[in-house]
């Protein structure tokens, strides 16, 4: 964990029963990659009776528990990895505890009004609650706790309001407020990319690096989540004077009408030629930003906060852009570095399942490229990765960026080197086309996999391959990350190999091949049609 992440002290939840302090500290635990406690556990395990026990011997009996083990678990604070502690309803009220939490640990309430706490506890958990059981108007009863203890909860950090929204979205709303650049109590300023070519990349949760640009436009996608949306929009609209252009992520955001419409938008906006354009979206929003930032008054200034992992390992960096057309894409493009790119790992956390682990089919591409260690990350911590914990992310996302970079920084306009990062698109592309002409949908990171997958068995075929066990560990690491590898047998391996002979990237007839030879060493030739599909069909 870098020292710049969070400054070391521990999150504790507080709030009214019903408020979510446990489901939302487990999923806090879980992203932030730490020990997750519930205080009512502890003191259950410490005094070998359950909370309903405690209380019937006496709400005091209880609280002198309660106490006990808040105190105990404060004691064994010091030194300590970070912890996310969730206190009960009415912890708050022990002051002399309470003074520590407030200064030692960073204190959040979780809150929302009686009706929805009684309403999410319902009527089977609301019987197991001491103080509701003999409840007659439990909405009533609620509210008043909550109201008595108001003055204990005040004295977080900040209160966050959990009546809309699922946990998920709650815990990225805590972690918005507490990475908060203007006023969070965890706000750390962006480090720049530990790598030689990565000249204006800077990463950091919840940091935004960007503070004098003159003002221009947010290009924004509309898809990102409020949660995202209510700080990071807020803070760069504040940091420079920000007109605001919106677009769906996706496809349909890379068409020329998108990009026409764009540039009436950034002149309406009153934007100068010495003007700016953010960009936070996935690869399809930053591939737009890119081309209009290159084209509008034959170019303004571009900063990029890459919201998808493809778009923070891939897309955002490099320098291509381009739009689609009629379908056909990337058709209309320039190369054109920005001058500035933020990954910022807490966009990760909405992702959905697919996006989330085609960007990790991206990571482990990169590994197989140019960085042996990651392939080596991924494999021992895969769950973490499916998890989508913080520090895991932001060492994959750093090393993969640096792969990428490199070889960028090498071979800018992909006349030879560049070509590698190419590594399972040509099978990929080709199951791509024949599923959409089937009218259906293979994610592009599935793609990919299986790609690779197939790559690494061609490479064996052809005699390129000198580590031998590199295609079952690739299939088995794929795995382990929710990704397939093979699946062709679904597919029409005629159409396949149709799909395959009318690839864009042909050289003179012929597909060039990005084959490994072992993790991190690739090599780039022809093969024989024979081969291929002697691979294809095991594939
Ligand atoms: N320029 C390059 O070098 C390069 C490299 C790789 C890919 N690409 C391009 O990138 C595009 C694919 O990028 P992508 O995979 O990011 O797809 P995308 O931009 O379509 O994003 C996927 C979906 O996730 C949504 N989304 C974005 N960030 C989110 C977040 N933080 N939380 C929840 N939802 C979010 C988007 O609105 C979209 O619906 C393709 O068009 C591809 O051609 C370009």
């Amino acid at each position: 964990m870098k020292a710049s992440d969070h400054p070391g002290r521990d999150l504790v939840l507080c709030g009214p029963m019903g408020s979510g302090k446990t489901a939302v500290g487990t999923q806090l635990g879980r992203w932030l990659g730490w020990g997750f406690t519930d205080l009512d556990s502890l003191i259950v395990q410490r005094e070998g009776s359950s909370v309903a026990d405690l209380f019937a011997r006496g709400e005091d009996a209880f609280r002198r528990a309660e106490a006990d083990a808040l105190e105990a678990w404060l004691s064994r604070r010091d030194g300590a990895d970070p912890e996310v502690l969730a206190l009960g309803g009415g912890t708050l009220e022990h002051g002399k505890l309470a003074e520590q939490l407030v200064e030692r640990t960073t204190l959040v309430h979780l809150d929302a009004p009686g009706s929805v706490l009684a309403s999410r506890l319902g009527e089977e958990a609301r019987r197991e609650r001491p103080l509701l059981a003999d409840a007659l108007e439990p909405i009533a009863t609620l509210s008043v706790l909550r109201a008595t203890r108001s003055a204990g909860y005040a004295r977080s950090a900040f209160r966050i309001d959990t009546t809309r929204g699922d946990v998920p979205e709650i815990a990225v709303r805590v972690l918005r407020s507490v990475y908060d650049p203007v006023g969070g109590p965890w706000a750390a300023p962006a480090r720049a990319l530990d790598a030689p070519a990565a000249d204006g990349v800077t990463v950091g949760r919840g940091s935004l690096p960007w503070e004098r640009d003159p003002a221009g436009a947010v290009l924004w996608d509309r898809n990102l989540p409020r949660s995202h949306r209510d700080v990071v929009l807020a803070r760069m609209r504040e940091r420079a004077e920000m007109g605001l252009i919106e677009r769906e992520g996706g496809e349909s955001a890379k068409t020329p009408e998108s990009l026409t419409a764009a540039w009436r938008e950034l002149l309406e906006a009153g934007v100068d030629r010495d003007g700016s354009l953010w960009a936070a979206g996935g690869g399809t929003v930053t591939d737009l930003a890119g081309l209009l930032a290159d084209t509008y008054k034959r170019g303004i200034i571009l900063r990029l906060l890459p919201t998808t992992l493809v778009g923070q390992l891939d897309a955002a960096l490099g320098g291509k852009n381009g739009i689609n057309v009629d379908g056909h894409k990337n058709q209309v493009g320039t190369i054109r570095l920005p001058e500035g790119v933020h990954l910022d790992p807490l966009f990760l956390l909405t992702l959905n399942p697919v996006d989330a682990r085609g960007g990790l089919s991206e990571a482990v591409k990169c590994g197989l490229i140019g960085d042996p260690e990651l392939l080596d990350l991924l494999e021992e911590r895969a769950a973490e990765a499916t998890a989508m914990a913080l520090p895991l992310l932001e060492e994959v996302i750093e090393r993969a960026a640096r792969v990428k970079l490199e070889i960028v920084a090498r071979d800018l306009e992909e006349r030879d080197e560049r070509r590698k990062l190419n590594l399972g698109h040509t099978f990929g592309h080709a199951l791509e086309a024949v599923a959409a002409r089937r009218g259906e949908t293979l994610p592009h990171g599935d793609a990919v996999a299986i790609g690779m997958v197939g790559a690494a068995r061609l490479a064996r075929r052809v005699g390129e391959l000198e580590d031998a066990a590199l295609p079952d560990r690739l299939e088995a690491l794929l795995g382990r990350v929710g990704l397939p590898s093979g699946g062709v047998a679904g597919n029409d391996r005629e159409a396949v190999s149709e799909a395959l002979a009318k690839d864009k990237k042909r050289r003179r007839g012929e597909n060039v091949w990005v084959l490994p030879k072992r993790a991190g060493e690739l090599t780039l030739r022809t093969v024989p049609e024979e081969d291929v599909r002697t691979v294809l069909a095991e594939l």
